[in-house]
């Protein structure tokens, strides 16, 4: 049975897609999570493919939350880093409601994991600026003053010592890809983090993605003069997040 307080949140990644039915005002997930590959090519028709398949394995007929690896403007996708080009400037929302035959709201992937670390994790009453990133396929970034998102910051795309963006030499898939030690990709993490520290001055930096499992394997190289925490809800978070962010657009 589907109550109001539960909500189906999607997490579509530039790697993997995962879902679960979430009780949105305790953060809990009422079912296991499961996981999917992103399909290939990743393409609007695909991607929404999958989010049905997701839906059908839940059973879930109502409407869902997804968060999603680009910028959202306007129910638009207007980014494409890591998913096909062809989710530049499309009308991402409309196009897959109709596909999955439910509205889809869609929120930025790391906004939603952020959405859900400063309810129910790390960021929860703490005030003043508080920053998540998440390393995973890329970089995503939510931004959070006194707990009120500034949404579509795109700090994995910062400047890379002058030439590159920074995702494509931090994220954990830079570490896979050039096969970095955890000295070695440590210290650029750290590097990376104290320019960001200087920049935004956060009270606090939170760690999520899938690689804050190994936090322990990396955490002795990160000297940044900031408060730093490894996101509670992990990777998870993403989908809390987006369960809460549909939640939110139904005005529940
Ligand atoms: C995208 C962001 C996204 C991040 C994490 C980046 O490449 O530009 O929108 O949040 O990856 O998936």
């Amino acid at each position: 049975m589907q109550s109001s307080d539960h909500q189906l949140g999607i997490d579509v990644g530039g790697t993997g897609m995962k879902a679960a039915i979430v009780n949105t005002f305790t953060g809990q997930f009422v079912t296991e999570k499961y996981k999917m590959g992103t399909p290939e090519p990743k393409d609007p028709e695909a991607i929404s493919g999958a989010i049905k398949q997701l839906m059908d394995h839940f059973e879930w007929q109502g409407p869902i939350g997804c968060g999603f690896p680009a910028i959202i403007r306007r129910g638009k996708t207007a980014s494409a880093a890591n998913i096909n080009r062809a989710w530049l400037n499309f009308p991402a929302e409309e196009y897959i409601s109709e596909r999955v035959g439910q509205q889809c709201f869609l929120v930025n992937d790391a906004d939603a994991a952020g959405i859900a670390e400063m309810a129910f994790g790390q960021g929860r009453g703490v005030d003043g600026t508080v920053i998540l990133l998440t390393l995973g396929t890329g970089i995503g970034s939510g931004i959070f003053v006194d707990g009120k998102l500034v949404p579509n910051t795109e700090m994995g795309h910062l400047k890379w010592h002058n030439f590159e963006i920074a995702e494509h030499h931090v994220s954990n898939r830079a570490r896979e890809r050039h096969d970095l030690d955890w000295r070695t990709w440590g210290t650029a993490l750290n590097e990376y983090l104290e320019h960001i520290n200087f920049l935004f001055s956060p009270a606090m930096i939170i760690l999520g993605g899938g690689v804050s499992k190994k936090f322990d394997l990396y955490e002795e190289y990160l000297t940044v003069d900031t408060v730093l925490k490894r996101a509670s809800l992990m990777n998870n978070a993403g989908i809390t997040g987006a369960a809460m962010h549909a939640r939110t657009c139904l005005g529940h």
